[in-house]
């Protein structure tokens, strides 16, 4: 489990310094609203970490902060990058699943009722970035400007629910 739980350390590091990378793009290429989405994505996503590094140290166990691969820095159009994102939430998820059904095989149940705010969150993160795309293919090459501007009060109403 403390395996499995420090890999699950470095892959929400990684996720945190690959938003940050596609956060510095989007500013570089003038997008000032998608790039604050992105910068206060690696901001939850360190906090996602964070908890696991408590918790691991909480349990007795030795959270291992690890060194991270080094994320894309050129993204082809902002379609390609959120399509990179949901793609790069699924493979969290399915990371994540891995760990609960390893914590029913050890009858792990703390870890296992720990773990759900992780599921929660998941279904949560999958849903509000898919609604992105969702928005992209509606406003289309044209109305991005609008987009950018529209995209963090996204967020505000994905939060109030
Ligand atoms: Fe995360
Ligand atoms: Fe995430």
């Amino acid at each position: 489990m403390e395996d499995l739980l420090n890999r699950q350390i470095e892959r929400e590091g990684y996720s945190s310094i690959l938003y940050l990378s596609m956060a510095s793009w989007a500013e570089n290429m003038g997008y000032a609203g998608i790039a604050d989405w992105l910068y206060n994505q690696a901001e939850e996503e360190k906090m996602h970490m964070l908890k696991i590094i408590k918790y691991v140290n909480e349990r007795n166990g030795k959270a291992i902060i690890p060194s991270f691969d080094k994320p894309p820095a050129e993204f082809e159009d902002l379609k390609i990058m959120f399509d990179h994102v949901l793609e790069h939430e699924q493979y969290i998820t399915s990371s994540i699943n891995e760990i609960v059904a390893e914590t029913v095989k050890e009858n792990d149940y703390a870890t296992h009722n720990w773990l759900q705010w992780f599921v929660s969150e998941q279904v949560e993160e999958e849903s509000s970035v898919q609604a992105i795309i969702d928005k992209l293919n509606l406003v289309g090459d044209h109305n991005l400007y609008m987009f950018d501007r529209d995209i963090m009060s996204m967020r505000e109403e994905g939060e109030g629910e």
